[in-house]
Parts: structure tokens; C-alpha cells; sequence
């Protein structure tokens, strides 16, 4: 008979012993240890239980009030990065920044990805900005001119996924201004309906005024920068203070009543002499921030990753920096790489 013929002789294992069409263990055999914890059970397990009184004071849990919590150690567990409650005299709008004028000094920070803009937001500043400087901070450029809408687009929509209180400002970058109208135009609207910003810092005084006026016009809140312009590195020769011989005072002067006439809610003023800036601060009517302009101006500005010592390259003198990143992360990095090579971690 054909089934038959199928089955296995009598003799074979496979009949003898029914275990056997398990599928076979593999590995390394089984430690004594471990075999021994196994017979162990078994004979445990042929003791028979005693039946538990119907009171009885040997029971293994113990009852709820006899539990006693866990003592905590010094270390706190880390914790992930909370929200924080809006400072109550943040900057919600370009309006309420051009407000605080003479009222207090506004502060901002810039930032390029979320954990920095939460951290810069709950820190308290009026608003974050998202400097082109991301190319040299962080992108590892020498200036910032290579820094294009993509870099400024990415980076605006990870600061805005953080979901900052204050207001978020996004640089336009290089050659941006210099197309045509439309083109400005274009890059600002794009800055703001993808990348999330409130409103965008264009570099330059009466050159690009005009056209500063006509985006504050369809709705786009304009911060001015004059000054040292970065993105003119390479033609002003290298980084240096404006405002030193009567001229130069007095074109900063003309650049800032431009910019205020053109409707900026704000002007960054970037390494001018502190005399001129603090005369600039009082003449026009919009906020002047400073950075590298001294103390006479109606807020300050820095570099996020200057403040706090993360950087590759030295940060400029006027910078005063409150922590030192790198030392910190080195040290925790270096103590991860000797672990791992040491089989201390993982435990
Ligand atoms: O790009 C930037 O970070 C800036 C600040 C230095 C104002 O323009």
C-alpha cells in the first residue's frame, strides 16, 4: 500500500519516540547551572504544599502598609526636555517687540534645530533668530555666504517644530535680495509658509529699503541689519568695526532712518562703534539690537553656540560666553569611547 510505504520502519526513532519530531535544539548545550536550578524545580515541586490557614502570619507578600517605598538614591533619573510656561513678558509679536523699546532691553538668541529652540525659548528671550551664521557655526563654513534657502528652510522649520512662545526670525540669505523683486518676494514667502517664520531679517540699509517696504506692505514683518553684513565679507575684505570716521557714522545714520521709513519693527546693528550705536538707538524709532555695539542700544543679540563655548572656531572678543560646551562634551565623550573599550559599558 502506497501510505505505507511512506511511513517510517517500526524501528526507527521517530516511532520509538514521539519527542523526537520536536524540532531540535540548537546552540551551545545547556550550563550545569542552569540544568541544576531545572531538577531542582522538579523536586521542589513534588514536596506537597501546605494549604494556607485562613489567617495566617506566613504569607510572602508582605501586607500594604508593611511595604515600604524604595529609599531614592542622589542620582535623579534624566529627565526629557519639559515644556516650560511662556515668560510672561516674552515678545508674542513684531508689535510687542517694537514696544518694549524704552521700556526694558530685548534680548534674542539665535537657534537652528528644535533642542536649541526650545532651550533658547524657555530661557526667556523675545525672539529667536535664525541666523544664516548656522554656516559657520554649525555647517562648518568659513563665512556665510555658501549658507542657501535650503540650509535656512531646514533649519527655520526644526526651530519652529519646537513649537517656540516667542517669535521666530529667519534670515534671507546670500543673493537672496539682489535678483528681483518677485525673487525677494518669492524666498521670504517660502521662509515663512514652510519654514514657520514670523518674519525675516534681510542684510542692508537704503539699498534695500525699497523692497523692504513693499514686503512690509503684503504682510511680511521685516528685521533690518546694519552695520557689519556678513554676507559682504568677502568684498568689506574680513570682519571689522563701522562707524569709526564721521562718514561711516553718519551712513549708518542715513541706513537706519531708511530702514525705519521702509517699516522694520526692528534693526540688528552689528559691531558699531558703542557711541554711534547708543546716538543711533535714541534717533530712530524702531528697537535697535546690538551685538559687538555695546550697551547704549535697546537690546542684544549673540550666537547661541558662542554663549555657550560650542564652536570650532573662536567666537568674536565682544562675545561673553556663560558655559563650555565643549569641554563638557568632550569629557562625557571620551569617558563613553574609554567605557565601551574597557567592557565597562554596558554592564
Ligand atoms: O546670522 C546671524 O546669526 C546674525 C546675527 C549675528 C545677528 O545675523
Amino acid at each position: 500500500m502506497p501510505e505505507k510505504e511512506n511511513q517510517p520502519p517500526a524501528n526507527s526513532p521517530s516511532n520509538s519516540n514521539p519527542e523526537s519530531t520536536k524540532p531540535k535544539r540548537r546552540g551551545p548545550p545547556r550550563s550545569k547551572k542552569l540544568a541544576a536550578g531545572k531538577s531542582k524545580k522538579v523536586e521542589d515541586s513534588s514536596v506537597k504544599q501546605k494549604k494556607p490557614d485562613a489567617v495566617t502570619t506566613d504569607r510572602s507578600v508582605p501586607p500594604k502598609q508593611d511595604i515600604q517605598p524604595p529609599k531614592r538614591t542622589q542620582k535623579q533619573p534624566q529627565r526629557a526636555l519639559e515644556r516650560k510656561k511662556p515668560h510672561h513678558d516674552q515678545a508674542g509679536s513684531v508689535r510687542d517687540l517694537a514696544k518694549l523699546k524704552g521700556v526694558r532691553p530685548i534680548v534674542a538668541l539665535t537657534a537652528y534645530d528644535s533642542v536649541m529652540s526650545r532651550l533658547v525659548c524657555d530661557a526667556g528671550v523675545d525672539f529667536i533668530l535664525v541666523g544664516d551664521s548656522v554656516g559657520t557655526t554649525l555647517l562648518g563654513h568659513k563665512t556665510t555666504i555658501p549658507v542657501d534657502m535650503t540650509d535656512m528652510l531646514r533649519h527655520t522649520a526644526a526651530v519652529r517644530r519646537a513649537e517656540p512662545n516667542c517669535l521666530l526670525v529667519a534670515d534671507l540669505p546670500f543673493g537672496e535680495a539682489s535678483f528681483s523683486f518677485d525673487h525677494l518676494l518669492d524666498s521670504a514667502r517660502r521662509l515663512m509658509q514652510q519654514g514657520g517664520a514670523d518674519a525675516i531679517k534681510i542684510e542692508g540699509g537704503r539699498d534695500v529699503a525699497d523692497d523692504i517696504e513693499k514686503l512690509v506692505a503684503t504682510g511680511i514683518p521685516v528685521l533690518g541689519h546694519i552695520g557689519l553684513l556678513p554676507q559682504t565679507v568677502k568684498a568689506i575684505g574680513g570682519y571689522r568695526k563701522f562707524g569709526a570716521d564721521r562718514q561711516e557714522a553718519e551712513d549708518l545714520y542715513t541706513d537706519a532712518i531708511a530702514l525705519e521709513e521702509a517699516g522694520c519693527f526692528a534693526v540688528v546693528g552689528e559691531m558699531i562703534e558703542e557711541s554711534v550705536a547708543r546716538e543711533l538707538a535714541k534717533q530712530i524709532l524702531p528697537p535697535l539690537i546690538g551685538i559687538g555695539s555695546g550697551a547704549g542700544c535697546d537690546g542684544q543679540i549673540l550666537v547661541s553656540t558662542d554663549v555657550l563655548g560650542y564652536h570650532v572656531n573662536k567666537p568674536p572678543s565682544f562675545v561673553k560666553t556663560y558655559a563650555n560646551l565643549n569641554h563638557v562634551i568632550s569629557k562625557a565623550l571620551s569617558q563613553y569611547v574609554t567605557e565601551v573599550k574597557s567592557k565597562k559599558f554596558p554592564a
